[in-house]
């Protein structure tokens, strides 16, 4: 086993918009000296003084004092060049979502770093084998994938690609969990683990939304009250925006080869197609400032039926990536758990309701539509008829 990365070790981040920022700031409270680089000057700007103001706030709470506030800024430096990353022992890119930016990235910046410079990026649609291929040696490349907001969101994703070394990835994770996160392995598959299996939780609901079973007040209802969820998936796609959301969905149904379980919705596109993206242009499925938000209907049978539904078929997805060996049932319940803030982790859920519990409601489902959207997950059926662990 090697040696952590010590926290005196010096970081590079590429890339100041909101995932890099987030991430110079986690590195830095965590002592490390970091090199913020940005290709525009403006954005660099913008990332300090945003930082700035976020942790103003902090200190304005009584969460941080000023001399903490000083001395986390005093470890970052903001730059428009990349010359200081040939001091670095890992750097983080975290720049637009474009393969043939990012490849040309990581070919500028292998001849700049030492060594054994770790390289990793933030992507969260690319592959890491794809990006890797512009790199000389690919086994010091990976990805480290965090989540949105970076500093209060405790998951992160590490996923080694095809030439990723097991030193590599052993050095980085160890790196990563000695900030307090909590980290998952993860196999270079489209949406790795979280994006993956949280894809019913908004295709799900929409397509409910769509036959016209319930509306979108009643569907966030049922997920919060009776689910538990902190948010409804309408509420939820508001707030990230129906860009990105729609984005992410058409990005891991082109690359799942059009398996209709991710098939993206026509309502969704439509918000797309019109500029109602959600909070940000001030309307998507409700109104911004919601003054007086439209009310649900508080049937507790319908309800439920939506609940168990959506949990199902959330459940059969968490099983697909424990059977196709993305991550362990651990990691996958830890991912959910702390990169999307579930109340429970999906397998520990399934098994508290009752595996066969979950199988019957899909296979009704399934039997009701006759989609391949709801075929079952084999290691599901072979929990519950082989008594098979998971
Ligand atoms: N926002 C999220 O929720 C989220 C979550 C996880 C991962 N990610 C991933 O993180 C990465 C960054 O996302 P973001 O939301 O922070 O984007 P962002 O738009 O906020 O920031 C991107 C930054 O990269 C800079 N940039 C663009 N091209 C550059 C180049 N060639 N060289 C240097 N800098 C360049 C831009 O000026 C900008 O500051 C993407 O790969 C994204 O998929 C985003």
């Amino acid at each position: 086993m090697s040696d952590p990365i010590d926290s005196s070790a010096t970081l590079g981040i590429v890339g100041a918009g909101t995932m890099g920022t987030g991430i110079a700031q986690i590195a830095a409270a965590n002592g490390h000296q970091v090199h913020l680089y940005d290709a525009y000057p403006e954005q660099l700007a913008t990332s300090e003084a945003g930082l700035r103001q976020i942790l103003a706030k902090q200190v304005e709470k009584g969460r941080m004092t000023q001399q903490q506030m000083d001395t986390l800024l005093g470890h970052i430096n903001w730059t428009d060049h990349t010359l200081s990353f040939s001091k670095c022992s890992l750097v983080i890119e975290a720049i637009v979502e474009n393969l043939d930016i990012k490849k040309d990235q990581f070919a500028r910046l292998e001849a700049i770093v030492p060594k054994d410079c770790i390289l990793a990026t933030n992507t969260s649609s690319l592959s890491i084998a794809s990006i890797s291929s512009a790199l000389k040696r690919p086994d010091r490349f990976l990805g480290i994938h965090f989540f949105n907001p970076a500093p209060l969101m405790k998951l992160v994703e590490i996923i080694p690609g095809i030439a990723t070394s097991t030193e590599t990835v052993q050095k980085a994770r160890t790196q990563i969990d000695a900030w307090g996160k909590v980290t998952v392995l993860a196999k270079d598959t489209p949406g790795f683990i979280v994006n993956r299996v949280a894809r019913p939780f908004y295709g799900e609901a929409l397509r409910i939304y769509e036959e016209g079973i319930a509306d979108a007040p009643t569907i966030d209802w049922a997920m919060k009250t009776i689910g538990g969820f902190r948010m409804g998936p309408f509420e939820l796609m508001d707030l990230i925006g129906h860009d990105v959301n729609y984005a992410v969905t058409e990005t891991v149904f082109r690359n799942f080869y059009y398996d209709p379980r991710f098939r993206p919705s026509f309502t969704q596109k439509r918000l797309v197609e019109a500029g109602w993206l959600g909070r940000k242009s001030g309307r998507g499925f409700y109104d911004y400032p919601t003054e007086n938000p439209p009310e649900p209907l508080t049937d507790e049978g319908l309800g439920r039926e939506i609940f168990e539904r959506i949990l199902a078929m959330l459940i059969n997805e968490a099983f697909d990536a424990v059977f196709m060996n993305i991550a362990s049932r651990k990691e996958v319940d830890l991912a959910m758990l702390f990169g999307v803030n579930y109340p429970k982790g999906l397998i520990d859920w399934a098994e508290e309701w009752g595996f066969a519990q979950v199988l019957a409601r899909l296979e009704h489902l399934n039997a009701l539509y006759g989609e391949d959207r709801y075929r079952v997950n084999p290691l599901l059926r072979r929990v519950v008829h082989n008594g098979d662990s998971v």
